[in-house]
């Protein structure tokens, strides 16, 4: 497995006209470290379990060295370990059950679903038990109110007959650290009651397939105590649902796919030691915030497109728009983020991109080495298509000279690019990723003056439904 560091190249940033020039990073250069400075002191403050002052609540920096402090207290306790408890927890759902549905919504199921699809077979869920490697499906629910989809999901577990086969077992995470998200709430409600009815009514068994991770108190929590389940694990205090990742909210369910969660935090730790000690210009999150940064203060390039070349980091994609919306989406400030996948949304939204408004910012993500050996094109007898003089190329050529082509139009027109580059798409080099944006999502709200933490303009809309249901 590969443990290179990523890299940022801002190369495509720097334009004749509408892009940054090469010593405008150097003029940011001192509220960057400050706004490091300022990270690493949130968390000394937050460590030391002292009163909060008003201006830094809520402070979440609770994140920051969890992989640190998770991998050392493996070290240190073995199997007592959290760690340990949580693989243990997951093989022995990966040995009992064939599919773990995961249910909860935001910042609780997103990065699990992020690690799974940059991970994982690209059809996990459609392989044989035996392909999968023993490993259970992952469905994810509780995220949305929709009655076709949660009677499909019931379609698919097969219902009111009690399971026979392990193809047909099926066991619950159900993830939600305050405990009382509506979402969540119905639909564990309803599959709690299918799931009983596949134990065949076994309160025991019932306890022992459903595995909530959640905080040391609430009505899930209450919930879990009522059901008898013994395996409870917890959101740690001061570690906010969007940056929960490297808690048992991602870690669970990547267990249970049977990723290496102790690669992926030594990837986050190592982002970690690179964050605190690299110099701007050689430190990928201050860069990459800087560059930023930038673009939108003086470029008004307030539209952050995260451009991913192939399929598999689209969920990292998305996990990245609710982290950059719900941390500085406040005081009618901070960037939109957008997601897209490359090639495919070249013919979606590349004419906008390259001819539409000067107000994004386009950050490539390419992977080096992809998780299997690149398919040639091939000959054929049938060479209408023309391809024939392709035949030695691969897939991986073909994306490589798309995204080399996207940058150098995007160039002539003077469409500010950077890259992301990772060597390889495994655990380590992801972990460093997810732990370097989130990274930079906190120095940012610290440059900017906005606390990262919390999402008060959500409560709204749960106040107001929860208003009109109850009426
Ligand atoms: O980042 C956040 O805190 C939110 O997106 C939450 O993850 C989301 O609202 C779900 O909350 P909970 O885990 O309490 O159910």
């Amino acid at each position: 497995m590969s443990t290179a560091p990523i890299t940022y190249d801002p190369i495509g940033v720097f334009l004749p006209q509408h892009g940054l020039q090469p010593d405008d990073l150097p003029q940011v250069t001192p509220r960057l470290e400050a706004a490091r400075d300022e990270v690493l002191a949130d968390d000394v403050l937050w460590s030391a379990g002292g009163s909060v002052p008003a201006a830094k609540q809520p402070l979440d920096a609770g994140f920051h060295r969890l992989p640190e402090r998770l991998l050392q207290e493996y070290d240190e306790r073995g199997a007592d370990s959290e760690l340990a408890r949580l693989q243990a927890t997951a093989d022995r759902l990966a040995a009992e059950v064939d599919r773990v549905l995961v249910l909860g919504i935001g910042g609780s199921y997103m990065g699990a679903r992020a690690l799974m699809e940059a991970c994982c077979h690209p059809y996990h869920n459609e392989l044989s038990r035996a392909a999968r490697g023993n490993r259970p499906r992952i469905t994810y629910e509780g995220n949305n109110l929709d009655n076709d989809a949660l009677q499909g999901l019931f379609d698919l577990l097969g219902r009111n007959a009690p399971a026979q086969e392990i193809t047909d077992r099926w066991a619950v995470t159900v993830i939600s650290k305050s405990g009382g998200t509506l979402e969540t709430a119905v639909a564990f409600r309803m599959l709690l009651e299918q799931l009983r009815i596949s134990c065949g009514g076994d309160a025991a068994r019932l306890a022992e397939l459903v595995v909530p991770v959640t905080g040391a108190s609430g009505k899930l929590f209450d919930l879990a105590q009522a059901l008898g389940c013994e395996e409870i694990y917890h959101v740690p205090d001061g570690v906010g649902g969007r940056f929960s990742i490297f808690s048992a909210v991602g870690l669970l369910p990547a267990a249970v796919l049977g990723l290496d969660i102790v690669q992926l935090l030594a990837g986050a730790a190592a982002m970690n030691e690179h964050f605190r000690t690299a110099a701007v210009g050689e430190n990928v999150v201050l860069d990459y915030t800087g560059i930023c940064h930038l673009m939108e203060e003086r470029r008004g390039c307030d539209i952050r497109v995260l451009s991913t070349w192939g399929k598999r980091l689209e969920a990292v994609g998305l996990w990245y728009d609710q982290l950059l919306s719900e941390s500085l989406g406040k005081q009618e400030r901070g960037a939109t983020p957008l997601t897209v996948v490359n090639t495919r949304d070249l013919h979606s939204r590349g004419q906008q991109h390259q001819e539409g408004v000067r107000d994004k910012l386009i950050t490539n993500i390419t992977v080096g080495q992809g998780r299997r050996e690149p398919l040639a094109i091939g000959q054929s007898a049938l060479n209408q298509d023309g391809l024939n003089e392709l035949a030695q190329k691969t897939v991986p050529d073909a994306l490589q000279a798309a995204h080399r082509g996207t940058n150098q139009a995007y160039r002539e027109e003077n469409r500010p690019t950077a890259d992301l580059h990772l060597e390889q798409l495994n655990e380590f080099q992801l972990g460093q990723l997810l732990q370097m944006l989130m990274l930079a999502t906190v120095v940012e709200g610290r440059l900017l003056g906005i606390n990262p933490y919390g999402q008060p303009g959500v409560e709204a809309y749960k106040k107001n439904m929860n208003a009109i249901l109850r009426t």
